[in-house]
């Protein structure tokens, strides 16, 4: 695993860097996204890069981590919602291009075994934006997943409830109990996997998902099991790292034809 730790601006900038390189050597790509406010400088970064330096989305495809069971449609915290809306509608994927689990079908275990589907037959995600809970979830996979776990319905905590109640108003009980979720299985077959993680908040799940052991306790702890992950963490996020001496030295060191 790399750890870069920089200002929040330039990682968003090192963030959206990689997918730019992907998408011009492979235009077709397949990357995953994620929701939450981590990546939203990423996408930020990525739709100056459509508008001022041409970078096209056409030929991409993408799929989304999660989403909340039983918003309805025009629901502004449907995750389907916030990805049109923070990067999807503002770039110029083709239509039908970025997909999502689909929190209202009557049927849910069919829909989620039809998103495994989906993204096998797109060939896989090429590289996986993730943002990382307090509670060191990614996507929605709380503590006590499964390693091994696959696209799914899953129970929220109380705490990521309590965390994502800001974006419903502050109004803990408008947040939706049950979701989909990506599996840790399903996220780990991503080829590239960038996780974002801002500010002093996520400084335990930060310190856990890189130095601890790996555990369904700390579901992100997984991913140390991949061969490819960059964690991309601010001074503050970094805070309980006992090895960031060692991660800020690397990367000042860091071959300038390496990317990430
Ligand atoms: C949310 C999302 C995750 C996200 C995480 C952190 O509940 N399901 O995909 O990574 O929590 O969110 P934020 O980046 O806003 O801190």
């Amino acid at each position: 695993m790399e750890v870069v730790i920089a200002t929040p601006d330039e990682l968003a900038r090192l963030a959206a860097g990689a997918i730019e390189a992907l998408l011009r050597s492979r235009p077709e790509a397949v990357l995953g996204l994620a929701t939450g406010s981590s990546p939203l400088p990423v996408y930020e970064e990525l739709i100056r890069l459509h508008h001022e330096q041409g970078l096209s989305f056409a030929r991409a495809r993408a799929f989304t981590l999660d989403e909340y069971v039983g918003l309805p449609p025009e629901h502004p915290q449907r995750y389907r919602n916030v990805i049109d809306h923070e990067i999807a509608e503002r770039v110029d994927f083709s239509p039908g291009a970025v997909q999502g689990p689909d929190g209202l079908a009557g049927d849910l275990p069919a829909a989620c075994a039809a998103y495994e589907d989906a993204i096998v037959a797109a060939g896989g995600v090429d590289l996986q934006i993730l943002g990382i809970g307090t509670d060191g979830h990614v996507g929605f996979n709380e503590p006590g997943s499964s390693l091994a776990s696959r696209t799914r319905i899953k129970t929220l905590t109380e705490q990521t409830r309590a965390d994502n109640a800001r974006f419903f108003g502050g109004q803990l009980d408008q947040v939706p109990q049950h979701c989909l979720t990506q599996g840790l299985a399903t996220i780990m077959a991503a080829r590239h996997i960038v996780l974002i993680a801002t500010g002093r908040g996520k400084a335990d799940a930060v310190h856990q998902f890189v130095e601890g052991p790996v555990s369904a306790m700390w579901p992100a702890t997984i991913l140390q099991h991949h061969p490819h992950v960059t964690a991309l963490v601010d001074g503050a996020a970094a805070g309980r790292l006992q090895l960031a001496d060692y991660f800020r030295s690397t990367y000042a060191a860091k071959p300038v034809w390496q990317g990430l």
